[in-house]
């Protein structure tokens, strides 16, 4: 899994240079589905419940699941690129939306909270604690921002497949769920609305997003919990 996430990591990481005013998301999962395959893994998306393409990239009010097509990225867009990894039959799977040149004030915000509310719950990611304290951990300092958090996606177990027991959502109450133990794998991946939490999906079947049309956010780590601070498998800094 180590090995699974470090694939996913360098991929997210080479990606930054890529992303810009004018690139296609097409462009991007050509990019990304190439670095994969160099790096000896395989999409674990592709094919995934009939999803036509090897990575998400969500664009501005996209949640989730957006299909790379020629719609080409503009100044001030964001764009949420998900990836997930098959290595030695193991799962890596991260996501880390991207600015696109310079952004609005209030996206950038949306942008750094929702990657400090990822942090937050991975911080509660460790042996002893219960699964909620991440959810809540997530969700109150999404809320307390003024953002809402997404309640019909949630994150994963995550290891020999892409998405195992348990659900791991991104709201709940803080001491209760079942007991974190040492060497569980989790992809923790908070999805932060500036707007209403609510959602719809496209006719494609496959983009989600959001119901009144502001923007979304979306980061992910593939995490394993430890005696005092979760692992993080899919860390690119
Ligand atoms: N990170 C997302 C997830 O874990 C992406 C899945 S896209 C899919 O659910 F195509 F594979 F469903
Ligand atoms: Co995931």
């Amino acid at each position: 899994m180590a090995k699974a996430g470090k694939i996913v990591a360098e991929v997210l990481k080479s990606l930054k240079g890529v992303v810009a005013a004018g690139a296609t998301t097409k462009e991007l999962e050509q990019f990304a589905d190439e670095r994969i395959r160099a790096l000896g893994g395989k999409s674990a998306f592709k094919g995934y419940r009939g999803y036509p393409s090897s990575i998400c990239t969500s664009v501005n009010e996209v949640v989730v699941h957006g299909i790379p097509s020629s719609r080409k990225l503009k100044e001030g867009d964001i764009v949420s690129i998900d990836i997930g990894v098959f290595y030695e039959g193991f799962y890596g799977d991260a996501a880390y939306t991207f600015p696109v040149g310079a952004i609005d004030q209030d996206t950038a915000k949306l942008l750094r909270v929702t990657e400090e509310a990822l942090y937050r719950g991975i911080s509660m990611a460790v042996d002893g604690n219960r699964l909620f304290d991440v959810s809540h951990a997530i969700q109150e300092h999404v809320e307390k921002h003024g953002f809402s958090i997404v309640r019909t996606f949630v994150g994963h177990g995550i290891g020999r497949q892409l998405h195992e027991e348990p659900q791991v959502p991104n709201f709940g109450i803080a001491g209760q769920g079942p007991r974190l133990r040492q060497g569980m794998t989790l992809a923790i991946e908070p999805m932060v609305n500036t707007g209403t939490f609510d959602v719809r999906v496209l006719e494609d079947g496959w983009t989600a997003v959001t119901q009144d049309g502001k923007r979304s956010a979306h980061f992910e780590h593939t995490v394993a919990v430890m005696p005092n601070s979760a692992r993080i498998l899919t860390n690119f800094n």
